[in-house]
């Protein structure tokens, strides 16, 4: 019988991806989510694609006995952990409305997971953890430090599950805990069938949904966040990755999990990203170069709390998972047009 992962999230952004490549490499697929960000036709959208059927429950993590039901009905084996706010800005505002949700909710699942014994975890974590760092090329060593509170609901997260697993070496029994923490750079695209992708509420926070939203007419214009950095054109650099390629690191992650790696348990965090950076006006560049629309951008203020540059060594996710990305930025934006097109208002 086929695995049967739990992804928790698994109607939003990432998790919808997910979930396509899960079904695609024979697992069984089980979605909680809360649809407090996403709509019901992703899960739609996700069959189509995939031909193939998954199961689907309305909860909140929250909720222990709903979560508890869910794992009374299927058989699952590990769980990929995506559900959870993201917006930074929000977090400012709302922090407890954060910590509630990301890091309590976190706790509901590991307690539900330990009740049913099911002890195999990936977690969406993110490189924000790793706050401001004098090195621009991010290794998974480098000392953590987040710097608003949804950076911080991931740190602490990311501490509860190493606590969890150390543990295990002060009991004699039972299984252990086996938990990949997957630190994400800057995940955009879009699945390559235009059928699923980023769908923002009200006016997107980040970059590439922005773009999009300018090059269609939605949007009037983008402000670029600063142009004095300390990088070659001035603006801010990052590391963008393609989403199918992310969420391929899931499932590589998955099977290292059942691997021998982990055979006597442990958690441990890889960095996902491409390995090498690029700017707002190479973004903006090469988006006029694949769709042949005009991006209309103005120089503004650097927005607070942004660093100049950062990017991924992710030379551990290619020996240990055996995983790097395989898609070029051409890609990235070629799908996110294709999906912005074919779905000018998101899933509505
Ligand atoms: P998303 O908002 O599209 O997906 C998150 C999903 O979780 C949504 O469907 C939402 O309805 C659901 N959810 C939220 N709280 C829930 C709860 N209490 N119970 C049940 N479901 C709940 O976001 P995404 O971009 O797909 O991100 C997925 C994960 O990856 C998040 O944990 C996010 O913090 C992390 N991450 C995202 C990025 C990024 O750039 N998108 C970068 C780093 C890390
Ligand atoms: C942001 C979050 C980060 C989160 C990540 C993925 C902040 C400070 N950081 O990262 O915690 O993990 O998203 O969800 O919000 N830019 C513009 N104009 C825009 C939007 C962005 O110039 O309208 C620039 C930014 O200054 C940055 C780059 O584009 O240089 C990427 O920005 P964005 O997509 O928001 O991602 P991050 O800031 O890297």
């Amino acid at each position: 019988m086929a695995n049967t992962v739990l992804v928790t999230g698994g109607a939003g952004y990432i998790g919808s991806h997910a979930c396509v490549e899960l079904l695609q490499a024979g697992y069984q697929v089980v979605v909680v989510d809360n649809l407090v960000n996403s709509k019901i036709e992703s899960l739609k959208r996700i069959q189509e694609i995939t031909g193939k059927p998954l199961a689907f429950y309305q909860v909140d993590i929250r909720d222990h006995d709903a979560l508890a039901d869910v794992f009374a009905k299927e058989s699952i084996t590990s769980v990929i952990h995506f559900a959870g706010l993201k917006a930074v800005g929000e977090s400012c505002e709302q922090p407890l409305m954060y910590y509630h949700n990301n890091v309590y909710g976190t706790m509901v699942l590991l307690a539900v997971m330990a009740e049913a014994n099911v002890k195999q975890l990936v977690f969406s974590s993110s490189a924000t953890v790793y706050g401001t760092n004098s090195e621009i090329q991010y290794t998974e060593d480098l000392p953590l430090g987040a710097v608003n509170p949804y950076g911080r609901t991931k740190a602490m997260i990311e501490d509860m599950l190493r606590d969890l697993s150390a543990a295990d070496a002060l009991k004699s029994t039972g299984s252990p805990w086996k938990i990949a923490l997957l630190r994400y750079f800057n995940p955009i695209g879009a699945h390559g069938s235009g059928k699923i992708g980023e769908d923002p509420n009200g006016i997107p926070n980040n970059l590439m949904p922005y773009v999009a939203q300018v090059a269609i007419g939605k949007l009037v214009q983008l402000s670029v966040f600063g142009d004095d950095y300390p990088t070659p054109d001035g603006t801010g650099i990052r590391d963008y990755i393609h989403v199918v390629d992310l969420v391929k690191g899931h499932v590589k992650a998955i099977e290292a999990l059942n691997g021998e790696k982990f055979a006597s348990g442990g958690c441990k965090a890889y960095n996902l990203g491409a390995g090498k950076g690029c700017s707002v006006l190479e973004i903006i560049s090469t988006f006029e170069k694949i769709t042949g629309r005009k991006v209309n951008y103005r120089i503004a203020p650097r927005r607070a709390g942004d660093l100049a540059e950062y990017f991924a060594d992710p030379s551990l996710a290619l020996k240990e998972l055996n995983w790097k990305v395989e898609k070029t930025l051409e890609d990235m934006v070629a799908d996110t047009w294709n999906w912005q097109v074919k779905n000018p208002q998101g899933y509505n």
